[in-house]
């Protein structure tokens, strides 16, 4: 059977130890030892003082033609009913929470960067996505990045894990046991995930359906984050697929890991009890979250909200010739003391996106009169390919940013933001 790790080139900074012909689950090693669990770790010699910063990406085989998302049945409880949904959530135990991993549902730009962050307290990830290329990439971020994170913050890295298969996923051993029904025993249980963090495309039906997978094969105190930026959890629940989604809610992160804020947003019904503790384990790690009270539904993330206001007003003075990228940005940097200016921050997120969530916000609420600025922006930059930092070119020319880079002094974290795999 064929491993993610067998087709991944060696890495620039890493070992690669594989055992895909034995069927076992492979290492791949960011040079020195190896963390075989949250604060132990073994070199080649046997049991060694934990080494400062040396992240393991374990990359489970991945059978992806054998099981796809899209046409699995649900799964049945087990005998001892430890995948009933019925029940409440409950928070899983402290000691749990070192075992049981966190899940990232897709691999892409934003997934593997959530994956880090998680993974920067010697806590368990395990990530999941469809695309072997997307895994493969992940796994050349988070080797390269995920040691000087941890020495950045003084922490030790947890296990990651990568996977195709939504069923090793979904537990931790990699060969996870299964009684006659197919389900996984209790045994497995208590190295299940204790929450899911979906990443996936920006696209509703997608979403639910990947969710409502999860929500059957995952046992019933795990929680399932959205990590969506203009779908809310209250649209997830209302879509229709979700059977439970009092343990559904909005987990919106925005690009970590420089930056930490995480906005938490109910779906209308999510249990009470997860907002604390949801946001006591993203503190533990690092995160900064904010929650939207409970019984709001807000139309968007409340920094998306102030923040499409910042984009329309700046597309619109630079439309209308009133200023230029850079006058702009050096106004808002002054101003703000920010390190970046909005033109600088369109490029990084793309204008393609840009332009999709302003049509988005326009079919919200019309009347926003970003009609003009939305057309030049897809006329000159947008048909022309020139996308931002994706494509080169952007409202800054690529020579540009990489010198407005440098006089930002943003070397803070360039080891993290800056590297092939990211
Ligand atoms: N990019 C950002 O700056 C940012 C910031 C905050 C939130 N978000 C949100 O995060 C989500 C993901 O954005 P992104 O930029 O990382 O997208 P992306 O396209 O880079 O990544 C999506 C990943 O999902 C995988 N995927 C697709 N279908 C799948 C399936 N059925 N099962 C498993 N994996 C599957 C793809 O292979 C891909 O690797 C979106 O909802 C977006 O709105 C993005």
């Amino acid at each position: 059977m064929a491993s993610t790790t067998s087709r991944l080139p060696p890495l620039a900074r890493g070992v690669i130890q594989g055992f895909p012909a034995s069927g076992k689950a492979a290492l791949v090693r960011a040079s020195r030892p190896i963390c075989t669990s949250a604060g132990r770790f073994r070199g080649a010699q046997g049991l060694l003082p934990p080494p400062r910063h040396t992240p393991l990406i374990r990359c489970c085989p991945t059978p992806a033609a054998q099981y796809s998302p899209f046409t699995t049945s649900p799964r049945p409880p087990d005998a001892a009913g430890h995948e009933s949904h019925h029940s409440k959530w409950r928070p899983p135990s402290d000691e749990s929470l070192d075992q049981r991993p966190v899940l990232v549902v897709g691999a892409g730009n934003i997934g593997r960067r959530v994956a880090l962050v998680w993974a920067s307290n010697g806590r368990p990830v395990t990530i999941y996505d469809i695309s072997p290329d997307a895994l493969h990439s992940a796994v050349e971020y988070i080797t390269d990045n995920l040691g000087s994170f941890c020495a950045q913050r003084g922490t030790h890295p947890g296990h990651v894990s990568t996977t195709a298969d939504l069923r090793t996923a979904t537990s931790t051993s990699g060969r996870p046991d299964r009684d006659s029904s197919g389900a996984v025993t209790a045994q497995e249980h208590t190295r299940a995930p204790w929450m899911a963090i979906e990443c996936l495309p920006e696209s509703l039906p997608l979403k639910t359906s990947v969710l409502a997978l999860l929500e059957r094969s995952l046992p019933a105190d795990c929680i399932l984050a959205s990590n969506s930026s203009s779908l809310t959890a209250a649209e997830m629940a209302a879509e229709g697929p979700l059977a439970f989604p009092h343990r559904l809610l909005n987990t919106h992160y925005f690009i970590p890991p420089r930056n930490r804020m995480v906005e938490l947003m109910s779906s209308g019904v999510t249990q009470a009890a997860i907002f604390p503790f949801l946001a006591g384990q993203m503190r533990r790690v690092g995160f900064v979250p904010v929650v939207v009270p409970r019984d709001i539904q807000s139309r968007g993330f409340v920094f998306n909200r102030i923040w499409a206001a910042c984009k329309r007003e700046t597309l619109a003075v630079l439309a209308e010739g009133v200023a230029r990228p850079a006058d702009v940005d050096a106004l808002f940097r002054d101003f703000f003391h920010a390190e970046k200016g909005p033109c600088e921050r369109m490029d990084e997120v793309g204008l393609d996106t840009v332009a999709r969530v302003e049509q988005h916000d326009l079919e919200r609420r019309p009347g926003l009169g970003s009609e003009p600025a939305l057309a030049w922006l897809r006329t000159n930059y947008v048909e022309r390919g020139k996308l931002g930092e994706k494509s080169g070119d952007g409202l800054f020319t690529a020579d540009e940013r990489d010198q407005l880079k440098e006089k930002h002094h943003l070397e803070k974290y360039k080891d993290v933001e800056e590297t092939s795999g990211a």
